[in-house]
């Protein structure tokens, strides 16, 4: 919402006072008028508008929504009063507004809801942070072309939901979210026939009752986050024909029985995520992803997933693996992401891979890794991205990633590296991405990324490297992006950079202070250089780089200055950190005299 308002409000003119309280915008002909500190709708001058459609946003005011001569609703499309007091909402006022589109009220101490009257172009309602006392049964049953519906964080009698309040309302997305919620009445959604997304989040939901979606043939997301449920009875889900997403996390599920799903013909997406599951039993023919992180598995036994044959994303991060069966993804043959992150493994057979040839992504961070030889990478032609961050690797074995012949991505972020060599890295062709931050590797010996030609991007921040040779990066024609922040670099060594075409290049948090410009000659593609929490003294290398976009200069003696004058270019501060080529001569800054 935010963002199209932002939008929409670049495009504007015409933004006036009106009276004291409230100023408007004319978005196209329509008048979007915001208010604040009004004691009465009558405080709106309407005059201004003629027959212009309106939209009325009001805050920090206290006031009675009430049918009056001077305030006519008849060309209100929308009306939202959010951190106010409003007395009382009569129906008699809701009668007027006939072409309102949208009406909102949040955290305005509303406590009494009358039933809505007939409103025939209403489609959106939605309140949220308020206590109301009582919520009639038949509050928006008349709402003949609701399309959406959304209550979040209240306080009210609404403990067994009798949807009722919808009843024969066409309404397509219901979100119910923190209300209190216990149950679902048996029949309080078979008249939603419309429903495509029906969100109970965060109430205190314990069971479902058997065919309570029976009638929900549309429905395609079904959000039950945040409660208390641990089981279900397979009748549950009877009906659901075209529900593809079904989110169970943050609930007090143990185990999953796979007959529970059994009724889900499309389902794709479960998330079972925030839960204390231990052990599974799943048969969902239809599953391609499954979200079973920050649970309590301890390992992962042969035939675990062959119910799920159609996987493509498997994450079973942050549980307490230590140990998966060679054939636990036995039949999976369709996985392309495994995501480990975060278990006690320290030894992978490659057998575990054997059953599918399109993994592309596996994530190992935060494991217990201490000898990649106890990780076997067989099986694996058709990897594009190996986490290994956040381990206790110590000693990367000679060839530890040949027969990753189709990696991109390799990660090796704090995994306790002390030494690296050109042979570690042997048949990596296709690398792309490279980061090694975070390890104690003092010294980088030239040559040591030539077996990685395809390389753009490359981190060895925070490796305790003090100088560089000027030969480091030989062999790296496509390298583009240099990440070499909070090393304790004092300089440059003329010619470093001359192997390659750079965009990014980031010297933060260095001991730099002389930069000699000629160490930039050629570097025509540069947009980026960030030099924050450096010493450095003068920025002439910038005149080598035509195209630099923007340079990073927070904490360093230029933080202070708006503008920078070069002989070519000006850059100007636009926040912080950033000061942008980007300075026409038409913002008084950056006219040169
Ligand atoms: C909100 O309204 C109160 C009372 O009318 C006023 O004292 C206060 O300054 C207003 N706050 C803002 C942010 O407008
Ligand atoms: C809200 O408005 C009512 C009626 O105008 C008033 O009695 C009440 O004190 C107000 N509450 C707050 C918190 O301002
Ligand atoms: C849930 O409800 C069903 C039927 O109403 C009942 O058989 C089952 O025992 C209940 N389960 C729990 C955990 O309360
Ligand atoms: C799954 O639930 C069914 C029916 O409640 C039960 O008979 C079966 O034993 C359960 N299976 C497992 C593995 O818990
Ligand atoms: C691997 O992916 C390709 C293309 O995405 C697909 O044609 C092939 O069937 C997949 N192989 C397996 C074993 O799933
Ligand atoms: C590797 O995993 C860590 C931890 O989750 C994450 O911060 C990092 O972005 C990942 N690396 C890549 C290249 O995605
Ligand atoms: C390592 O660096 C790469 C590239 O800069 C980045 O994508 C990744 O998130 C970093 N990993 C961690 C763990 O920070
Ligand atoms: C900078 O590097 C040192 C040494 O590697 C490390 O201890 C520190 O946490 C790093 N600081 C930041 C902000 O990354
Ligand atoms: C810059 O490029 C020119 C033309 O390609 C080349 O002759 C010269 O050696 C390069 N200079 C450096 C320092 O790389
Ligand atoms: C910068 O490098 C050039 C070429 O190597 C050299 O002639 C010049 O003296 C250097 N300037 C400074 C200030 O070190």
């Amino acid at each position: 919402m935010l963002w199209v308002l932002l939008a929409i409000t670049t495009f504007t003119y015409n933004i006036q006072q009106t009276a004291s309280t409230c100023t408007h915008e004319n978005n196209f002909g329509v008048y979007f008028i915001y208010c604040k500190n009004l004691n009465s709708l009558d405080e709106i001058n309407l005059e201004l508008y003629e027959s212009n459609p309106i939209r009325v946003f009001v805050r920090n005011s206290s006031l009675a929504l009430k049918r009056s001569r001077i305030f006519k609703g008849m060309f209100l499309k929308e009306l939202e009063v959010t951190g106010s007091n409003i007395s009382v909402i009569e129906s008699n006022f809701l009668d007027t507004l006939q072409q309102l589109g949208t009406f909102t009220i949040g955290n305005s101490k509303i406590n009494k809801l009358e039933p809505f009257p007939e409103l025939k172009s209403l489609y959106h309602v939605k309140f949220f942070d308020n206590d109301v006392s009582h919520i009639p049964e038949n509050w928006l049953e008349k709402l003949s072309r609701l399309y959406s519906a959304t209550l979040i964080n209240i306080k009210s009698d609404l403990k067994h939901l009798s949807l009722n309040m919808l009843k024969n309302t066409p309404v397509q997305y219901l979100k119910i979210h923190n209300v209190g919620l216990e149950t679902l009445e048996p029949d309080s959604l078979h008249t939603l026939r419309k429903l495509v997304s029906l969100t109970l989040s965060n109430n205190n939901i314990k069971n479902l009752t058997n065919y309570v979606f029976k009638d929900l043939e549309l429905l395609e997301e079904l959000h039950l986050s945040g409660n208390q449920l641990s089981g279900f009875d397979k009748n549950v889900f009877v009906g659901l024909k075209k529900l593809k997403e079904l989110d169970l996390s943050n609930n007090k599920f143990v185990n999953i029985n796979s007959t529970w799903f059994e009724q889900l013909p499309s389902i794709h997406f479960i998330d079972i995520h925030s839960n204390n599951i231990k052990n599974v039993h799943i048969a969902v023919p239809s599953l391609k992803t499954l979200d079973l992180s920050d649970n309590e598995l301890t390992e992962l036994k042969d035939g675990l997933f062959t119910g799920v044959p159609a996987l493509h994303f498997l994450d079973v991060s942050s549980n307490l693996i230590t140990h998966i069966s060679s054939d636990a993804f036995k039949e999976v043959y369709n996985l392309e992401i495994l995501n480990l992150e975060g278990n006690y493994i320290s030894k992978l057979n490659g057998d575990v891979y054997r059953h599918f040839s399109n993994l592309t992504c596996l994530a190992l961070s935060y494991n217990k890794i201490t000898d990649l030889s106890a990780i076997e990478f067989d099986h694996l032609e058709s990897l594009l991205s190996l986490n290994l961050s956040h381990n206790n690797i110590e000693k990367l074995p000679k060839n530890a990633f040949t027969k990753l012949y189709s990696l991109e991505e390799l990660d090796l972020h704090k995994t306790l590296l002390t030494n690296i060599k050109a042979e570690m890295f042997y048949g990596l062709k296709r690398l792309q991405v490279l980061n090694l931050s975070g390890n104690q590797l003092k010294m980088i010996v030239p040559g040591t990324f030539k077996e990685m030609p395809a390389l753009q991007v490359l981190n060895i921040g925070s490796v305790l490297v003090s100088s560089l040779k000027p030969d480091t990066f030989a062999g790296l024609s496509n390298l583009k992006m240099l990440d070499l922040t909070n090393n304790s670099i004092v300089d440059l060594p003329e010619g470093l950079l001359r192997y390659s075409k750079f965009t990014l290049i980031s010297l933060r948090r260095n001991k730099i202070q002389h930069l000699n410009a000629s160490i930039f000659v050629n570097q025509t593609e540069m947009e980026e250089l960030d030099l924050r929490s450096t010493r450095i003294e003068s920025l002439d290398l910038v005149e080598e780089m035509p195209n630099l976009r923007y340079l990073l200069l927070k904490d360093t003696k230029f933080e202070k200055q708006n503008i920078i004058f070069f002989k070519e270019v000006t850059f100007r501060k636009i926040n912080e950190d950033y000061w942008d080529s980007w300075c026409p001569e038409f913002i008084p800054e950056c006219k040169r005299d």
